[in-house]
């Protein structure tokens, strides 16, 4: 069996790890496709390395770009890439430009379409993701589903009979990561105790791209009871200089993305972690870290469900919640057994037979 898989930003990074090691260990022919979405070393090469995937095997190079001119450069590269490697899967992860693009790309090819990462909702037909995971559902011929509340969402879409719940990759990754994890690299670099500190991510276009949205957002992350690490995603970087914002100020540093494992570790030696993050809200709800989302809603509906995340969207709110006391503890495990992306590469199989 031959899968493809068409990554191209940091999160599908982390997802493409253990399938790759699946694939690997299956015998399974796996051929890797970077976009080129994602182009900072720090934002994709880390993680490469890190994660043991090696190198891509086709780089499409494509850069940033709008929404339209990113997604259709990425769908004019890969008509020839797919040609030449006619997979018996084309294998899509959660919801970049990356994913949608080849998406369609392969059910114009008639190369049959698993998607990772499948029914997650927010129902804010504003954010970008949410297009391109709803268009890519209902292009797809299987649908790999993390979690229940997922599996329900397909169903009500009547996509029931192309599903499968197979568990969520992302917990595969971080359970093995845990286990290697020491200190974080923070501590001794920033001067700063454990358990001392928050951790904060910011990228999304709802709170980066609007200046006084994002002027509220790092005056309030300033002014918390305790220091704040920025994690600064080069958007949010380019969009504070753009607008003459101070990343740097107050309670709050602004530092340089991480890699992964020192991310895991920066997210378990801090009091919590606030974020628009997909990945870091369940990445905290694993770790036993508490959660603040700067955000209107969630896919990730469990964290908040269990205790362990918390949508705040004002600086009021996100300074409250930031303090909050930890939950009781939860039996539940709604993200899988680690175990995820050894069923992926078993379903894949079965459903090509
Ligand atoms: C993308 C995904 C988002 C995901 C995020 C993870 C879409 C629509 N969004 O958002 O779902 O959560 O990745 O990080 O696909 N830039 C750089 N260097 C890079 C990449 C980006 O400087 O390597 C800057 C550029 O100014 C670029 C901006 O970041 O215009 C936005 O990048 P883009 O890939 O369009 O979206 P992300 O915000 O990274």
């Amino acid at each position: 069996m031959k899968i493809l898989s068409v990554v191209g930003a940091r999160p599908q990074f982390v997802k493409l790890a253990p399938i790759h090691h699946a694939a690997k260990a299956a015998g399974v022919d796996h051929v890797i496709v970077h976009t080129g979405q994602h182009y900072d070393p720090m934002l994709s090469d880390v993680f490469f390395d890190d994660l043991g995937i090696g190198a891509p095997d086709v780089h499409l190079g494509v850069g940033s770009g709008s929404h339209g001119v990113q997604t259709g450069a990425m769908l004019a590269a890969l008509d020839a890439v797919f040609d030449e490697h006619r997979p018996d899967w084309v294998l899509v992860y959660g919801d970049t430009n990356s994913t949608v693009a080849a998406a369609l790309s392969a059910v114009k090819m008639h190369i049959p379409l698993a998607h990772l990462e499948a029914g997650l909702r927010s129902f804010n037909r504003r954010m970008p993701e949410e297009h391109n995971r709803v268009m890519t559902d209902h292009a797809a011929d299987l649908l790999l589903a993390p979690t229940q509340v997922a599996v329900d969402h397909l169903t009500r879409e009547g996509l029931a009979d192309r599903t499968i719940l197979v568990g969520d990759v992302m917990t595969d990754v971080l359970l093995a990561t845990r286990a290697e994890v020491l200190t974080s690299v923070l501590l001794a670099e920033l001067g700063l105790a454990q358990g001392e500190f928050y951790l904060a991510t910011i990228h999304r276009a709802e709170n980066t791209d609007d200046p006084q949205r994002l002027e509220e957002l790092v005056e309030g992350l300033a002014g918390l009871d305790r220091p704040v690490v920025l994690l600064a995603h080069p958007r949010v970087v380019a969009k504070a200089a753009a607008y003459g914002i101070d990343l740097t100020r107050g309670g709050l540093i602004a530092h340089a993305p991480l890699a992964y494992p020192d991310l895991i570790a920066a997210a378990l030696a801090s009091a919590g972690v606030i974020t628009d993050s997909g990945g870091l809200q369940k990445e905290a709800f694993l770790l036993g870290v508490l959660c603040t989302t700067v955000r209107t809603e969630t896919e990730w509906v469990e964290t908040v469900r269990l205790g362990w995340n918390v949508l705040a969207n004002t600086a009021g709110e996100i300074a409250a919640a930031a303090m909050r006391p930890i939950p009781p503890a939860s039996e539940e495990a709604p993200y899988g057994d680690g175990h995820a992306a050894e069923r992926v590469i078993a379903v894949l199989a079965d459903a090509r037979g």
